[in-house]
């Protein structure tokens, strides 16, 4: 599945920052009250092209760009502040250099959703706490659930109710979106050039090419959950 992920985010790569305006909107929320210092060090977990970076008004000293596509990190802005480095979060050894690294403030936009184990990413998590402000937007299965109900397939992600069940003392809030296409192709298409057509590889081809023919779907949900922790204490002393 990992791997399927990772080809889907390297094709999208292209693709995405035009069709990746859903994350932006979202982005934008997980952002909103956020106060950048210049002594900030931000990681941001599965940034791909860089949509974290650039809506940040004030740059921080330091940016972390962590991404295991290096097709995305490859679209990322560059810049002298921002540090690359293709990685998968869902290897512990990322959190051992993470743990070193020190930073200020974690932030995650749209990718978690992606982790084979988010109760070990919570976990790690959990350590950063006490120093770090912690920021995340994680989709869940209400997301295209008018797709995978016509397809008969499971969604591949978790849901709200499982997403909070690993974040303690976390803030949350909830948010649904609908988006309208002109017709079940360029549905289809959105979905593909997101990266996350994961569930569509698995989906019977009679049903796909069906739902084409006859324009059986053109609104599809999207459904997100937004965490915050920004209740440190200690910041490395
Ligand atoms: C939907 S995109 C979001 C990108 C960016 N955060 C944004 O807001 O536009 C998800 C990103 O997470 C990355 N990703 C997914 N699983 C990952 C993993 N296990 N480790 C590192 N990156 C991962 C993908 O390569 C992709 O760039």
């Amino acid at each position: 599945m990992v791997k399927n992920i990772q080809k889907g985010f390297n094709k999208a790569s292209n693709n995405y920052n035009y069709n990746g305006y859903i994350q932006k909107e979202i982005a934008k929320k997980l952002l909103n009250n956020i106060e950048i210092t210049n002594n900030d060090r931000i990681v941001d977990l599965g940034s791909g092209t860089g949509i974290v970076w650039e809506l940040l008004k004030n740059k921080p000293e330091i940016f972390l760009s962590v991404d295991f596509s290096n097709e995305m990190l490859f679209q990322h802005k560059n810049d002298s502040k921002i540090e690359k480095l293709c990685e998968n979060f869902d290897n512990p050894k990322f959190w051992q250099y993470l743990e070193k690294w020190r930073p200020s403030k974690i932030i995650s936009n749209s990718a978690l959703q992606w982790s084979s184990n988010l109760a070990l990413i919570f976990q790690n998590l959990n350590y950063f706490k006490k120093n770090s402000e912690i920021y995340l937007s994680i989709f869940t299965n209400g997301t295209f659930k008018e797709l995978h109900q016509y397809l008969k397939i499971e969604s591949p992600i978790l849901s709200i109710k499982d997403v909070l069940k690993f974040a303690d003392n976390f803030i949350y809030e909830i948010i649904n979106y609908e988006l309208e296409f002109e017709n079940s192709a360029d549905l289809l298409r959105y979905i593909r050039d997101s990266g996350v057509s994961g569930s569509l590889n698995i989906a019977n081809l009679n049903l796909l090419l069906k739902l084409r023919r006859e324009n059986l779907i053109k609104r599809i949900s999207i459904e997100i959950v937004i965490l915050k922790n920004i209740k440190t204490t200690n910041l490395y002393n």
